[in-house]
């Protein structure tokens, strides 16, 4: 598998407290990973510093792995495409890093498909959201997301009138509109009734088909659904990581998070 993320031995103090430290860490193209621990554990801090929010002391953050023909050396060689740490969040988000945070925000007034419309066109030209038409391909690409965050049925409905689940599917396919490469999501699944958290893992698993997708969450059921590659992180250093059956038998991880 190619690898789209890496992350070396980054580490960031916040007045002496180390919250993340020597964290080395990397996804795949179109691969879907998890990751879970106790609160102040880093898991947002991590996320934070891949988008560029926060910029680590220490360590590398690489992005886009490519193969290249060496003619010289009759070989390939790995490049990586850019350094995450020499840009800036709205470089980061252009090169196709989403970041779905914790509260849904929405245009509560706007219909599900205007919601999409807006945010498809904002960043490709934001002076002229109001005057512009879809092109057959905008449309195209606006159905599919549709579909993808089920919500085909609800398009012509008010977003302030969704549920909270719904909210949240309509924030992540706000994020698709850039056709992201990578996906981060911070619990996605706070507060939505268990049908859907299971809709949401569906969600996120399909999304994996074509792109990669970091998942931060609590809901061990809805880790454990999620079928994917855990990582547990506990003060700011990664404990264990695995399969879910790996990780929550790890004596460590159910000392410092499963037997709270
Ligand atoms: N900007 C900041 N300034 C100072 N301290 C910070 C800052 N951001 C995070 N921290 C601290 O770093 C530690 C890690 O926080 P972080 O939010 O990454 O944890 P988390 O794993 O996301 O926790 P939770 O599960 O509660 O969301 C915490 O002790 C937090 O107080
Ligand atoms: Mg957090």
């Amino acid at each position: 598998m190619n690898t789209l993320l890496k992350v070396e031995k980054i580490s960031v103090s916040f007045d002496g407290f180390k919250a993340i430290n020597s964290l080395s860490y990397s996804i795949g193209k179109n691969e879907l990973k998890a990751i879970i621990g106790p609160n102040g554990a880093g898991k947002t801090t991590f996320m934070d510093i891949i988008t560029g929010q926060t910029k680590p002391d220490e360590g590398n953050v690489l992005f886009g792995e490519r193969s290249v023909w060496l003619e010289s050396d009759q070989k390939y060689q790995v490049v990586w495409d850019e350094n995450l740490l020499m840009k800036s969040e709205s470089q980061i988000a252009l090169l196709g890093i989403g970041r779905k945070f914790q509260r849904p925000t929405v245009f509560e007034l706007k219909t599900v498909f205007e919601n999409l419309f807006i945010s498809m066109k904002k960043n490709r030209n934001p002076l002229s959201v109001l005057f512009q038409k879809l092109n057959r391909d905008e449309k195209n690409l606006i159905e599919k997301i549709l579909g993808e965050i089920s919500l085909k049925n609800e398009q012509d409905r008010i977003a302030g009138e969704l549920s909270h689940g719904q909210k949240q599917w309509l924030e992540i396919g706000m994020l698709l509109t850039q056709e992201p490469k990578l996906l981060l999501i911070d619990e996605p699944a706070a507060g939505m009734t268990s049908n859907e958290r299971r809709q949401t893992v569906e969600i996120l698993k399909k999304l994996s088909a074509d792109k990669s997708v970091i998942v931060v969450e609590h809901d061990m059921e809805f880790v454990k659904d999620l079928e994917c590659e855990v990582t547990v992180l506990h003060e700011g250093s990664i404990l264990s990581e695995g399969s879910i059956e790996h990780v929550s038998s790890n004596n460590e991880v159910i000392e410092v998070y499963l037997g709270r």
